[in-house]
This record gives C-alpha cells, structure tokens and sequence, in this order.
C-alpha cells in the first residue's frame, strides 16, 4: 500500500467534488471457477483500491460525506476460516494502513444504508460490473437489478475519473514497475520465438517471468501469428520461419498497476522485406503519434494524423490511391486499422472502463464518433499533464473484412483492392508503449523495449 496519507487525501478530495450524501463502495468477492471454493485469483475493485488501498474481499465502505466519516464494514475470519486460509490481521488494523479508523461488521451495513434511505439522503453508487455485487446493491438499496444502471450517480463517477486520470509520481513509479516486467516478457519473448515453437510455450515464459516477481498479467495475453485478429487469445499454432507473432502483453504490480505493451516480433529473427515495408508504416504512425501528444491536443486528432499516415505509407505501397486525409475522412483506413490508438492506462489496463468508457474518454462536447473503426477509439478527449495512456497503432488484414469491403466495392476510388488482396494472408502487425503526458509533450514509460526493425532483428536472433 501506499502511505496512509495518500488515502486520506484521495477520499478528503473525493468529498469535497461530490458535495453530500453518502458514497458507497464495494469491494469484490472472490470469484468461482467451477464451485465455491475453487476460485480464480482474486482482484480488488480497482476504485476500492483507489480510495482505500485494502485488497482482500468481502469489503465495503461508506463515506458519509455530511457527517465527514469514513466507515469500513467486514468481516474478521472466524477460526474456521483460520484453518483453511491461514490468520489475517484484525480489519480494523488493517484499515490503519488506509488511515481508517472506523470498521464494522457488515451485518451493520445495511442499517447504515436503511437508515439514510429512511431520511431519503443521497446515496451515490458506482456502474457495478460483477453481478454478485448488482444482487448486493439490490439487497442493500432496495433496487431491481435494472434499475441500478438509472441510479448511478454522475457527479461520482466525473470525481471518480477526475482523480484516477491523473497519476501522481507514486503511480508512475508503480507503472514503470509493471514496465521493467514487460521489457523482460517482450524480450523473453522475441529470443524464444523460433521455428518450430508453439505459441503458447511464449505465452507461458511471460506468465512465469510476472508471476516470479511477484506480479501477474494485466490481461490475457495475446501472443500470436495471427495478429490480424485484434484480441487473439489462441496460442494453439506452431510457428514457422516467415511468420511473424504479434506480442500483447502486460503486467500487473503487487499493488495493481498495469503496463500494456506491443511488439509484432519476426519468427527466427528476420523480417522479410514485405514485413518490413508494413512495419516501417506502423513505427512511423506510432513516432508521428507520440511525437504530437501533448497537453490540450484533442487524442482523437492524434488518432486521425496516426491514421494519414498509415494510409500514405500504403500509398506508397500501392494498396491505396489519392489523397490521404480525404481518404481518413472517408474512412479508408479502417479497413486497415479498425481499432483506436489508444486508452487511458492505471489500475486498470483499460482504466476506469467499468465506469463507463465515455465517462474516461470523451466530455459533453467532445462525442465518440459511432462510424466503424472510429466507435472503438476509447479515448477522444483532449489530453492533460499526468495522464497515462497507450499509442497502440496496427495494420490488419483480415480476410473477411477485405472480402466485404471489396464485394461491395466500399470507397473503391481510394483502394487498390487487387493489390490489397495480394496480402490476405499477411496477419497483422501493432507496436504499443505506454507514455506519460508531460507539461510540455510526453515521454514513453519505461526502459526502452526494442521498437525499430533492427532493434527488434537484433534482440529476436540473439540467443
Ligand atoms: N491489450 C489490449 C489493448 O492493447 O488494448
Ligand atoms: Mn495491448
Ligand atoms: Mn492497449
């Protein structure tokens, strides 16, 4: 955990943005996979962690904002418990660690909540993701699970997000953290990929280099020769000299802090020269994006430049014709791109996703785009100092898109769909680092991960 005071000052804020009433937090539960006691690991909620740093479950907490207390409810393990699990501190010590003093057990709970319903005080609730907490809520609030989504509370959720979007050095340091993980995960990764092995002998070497160190993965890996699917969790292919594995890992700190990183990696150590004349488009994206992030730039700007230059560089390959930026305009390049450039990164390696991605990205004037390909860039808005976030830009040749496309012969006056045929069977390639928005631009987090084609040949045929 952080020191306490960091806590304090967090919920102190959180306070004084919502104003009255009182906030309800809850943490998660464990998480069965099959039966009761046979559970996947267990992740705090990642606001709980936010505010009160305390990962175990079974947790609430209720800040009576009008009454400026802080209230923590759960359970001490029973020595029942004990024996299965091993002991635990008592709640309320380690509620001093969050600078917490008050704890109850959560059998007063409800009461708490009964009694403010009663004198119809606000009660301000979060977007809940896991449905053992949607059955708590409408337990606890009275409420049909439908009607929840209607009862979250707005001015929450923008102090929540307000606060989470800009990391202080403490998280940075705990970012960069994950990042010394995926510099050993990606360059394990690029040394191991040769002929003759299977995808997921790499997705394992990754998941025991976080798990060695205490961490664990961000998110499911994707590890594969068909990085043309954007969220490929197959890692059933052997692979062969000549194709090429796109590496989307991350990993997790101890204190839940993600990194989220890309490399498209040769399979044996070598590009081919057709590798290289796409991957040289995408690195290029991928500068002219980080080199234009900076306070005030709008994310979806950076978005569209990154995606004129995707489509010159395919210009120049032939595989599109006239002007780029009428062509981004017109929507050409997501026949190439058809995801965004980037998130918001922290507790959650989508950050604050679970509390409504529009809430994270976009503002009341600033709206996501709804046209194919534009619909999934999370992040639109204007960036400022302390946000963390990835620059993630791909070329993707999905076969069935193509076909689609071309049926319907979709902005044939910008598309060479003959030459674009001739690499159905490329794959895809994405390169992704996570960067800090400075005062005056941004710098990539982390040592640096071999990014530049020879960079990357080096490290992929070293031993
Ligand atoms: N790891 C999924 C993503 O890059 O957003
Ligand atoms: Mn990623
Ligand atoms: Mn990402």
């Amino acid at each position: 955990m952080f020191a306490p005071s960091v806590y304090i000052e967090r919920r102190r804020r959180l306070r004084s943005e919502v104003g009255s009433g009182l906030i309800l937090f809850l943490g998660n539960e464990q998480s069965p996979i099959n039966y009761r006691d046979n559970q996947y690991p267990f992740r705090q909620d990642s606001s709980f962690l936010y505010f009160f740093g305390l990962d175990c479950p079974g947790l609430a907490a209720v800040i009576d904002i009008d009454q400026g207390a802080e209230c923590v409810f759960g359970d001490d393990l029973t020595v029942d418990d004990i024996i299965w699990t091993g002991p635990q501190p008592p709640l309320a010590e380690k509620c001093q660690e969050a600078g917490i003093s008050e704890t109850a057990g959560l059998d007063k709970l409800g009461l708490v909540l009964e009694r403010a319903v009663g004198r119809a005080r606000q009660i301000h609730i979060l977007p809940q993701y896991r449905p053992e907490n949607v059955l708590k809520i409408q337990q606890l609030l009275a409420m049909p699970p439908a009607a929840i989504q209607d009862h979250v509370s707005e001015s929450l959720i923008k102090a929540v997000v307000a606060q989470r979007s800009v990391k202080s050095d403490d998280e940075i340091a705990q970012i960069e953290s994950a990042l010394e993980m995926s510099y050993a995960m990606q360059t394990t990764a690029m040394k191991i990929s040769k002929p003759g092995v299977y995808e997921r002998e790499v997705a394992a070497a990754m998941e025991q280099i976080v798990l060695a160190r205490a961490g664990r993965l961000s998110f499911p890996t994707i590890f594969s020769i068909h990085g043309e699917t954007l969220h490929n969790h197959h890692h059933g292919n052997m692979m062969k000299a000549g194709d090429i594995a796109v590496n989307d890992s991350g990993a997790e700190t101890p204190l839940g802090y993600a990194s989220d990183i890309t490399r498209t990696i040769p399979v044996g150590g070598e590009f081919s020269q057709r590798q290289k004349e796409i991957y040289a488009i995408v690195l290029e994206a991928q500068n002219k994006a980080i080199d234009a992030a900076k306070p005030d730039i709008e994310f979806r700007n950076v978005h569209r430049l990154a995606s004129e230059v995707l489509v010159s560089g395919l210009k120049d390959l032939g595989l599109v014709k006239g002007d780029a930026a009428e062509a981004v305009e017109a929507g050409v390049h997501t026949l190439f791109f058809q995801c965004g450039l980037g998130h918001m990164m922290g507790l959650d390696v989508h950050d604050m996703e679970g509390l409504g991605e529009d809430y994270v990205g976009y503002t009341d004037t600033i709206k996501r785009n709804p046209e194919f390909g534009w619909r999934s860039l999370r992040l639109g808005k204007a960036l400022e100092p302390g946000f963390v976030i990835t620059v993630e830009p791909g070329i993707y040749f999905i076969p069935e898109l193509i076909d689609r496309w071309k049926a319907e012969q979709k902005n044939a006056q910008y598309i060479n769909y003959d030459a674009v045929e001739k690499y159905s069977d490329f794959g895809g390639v994405r390169i992704e680092d996570d960067i800090l928005v400075t005062e005056t631009g941004c710098r990539i987090l982390g040592k640096p991960i071999p990014r530049t084609i020879d960079d990357v040949e080096a490290m992929s045929s070293s031993a």
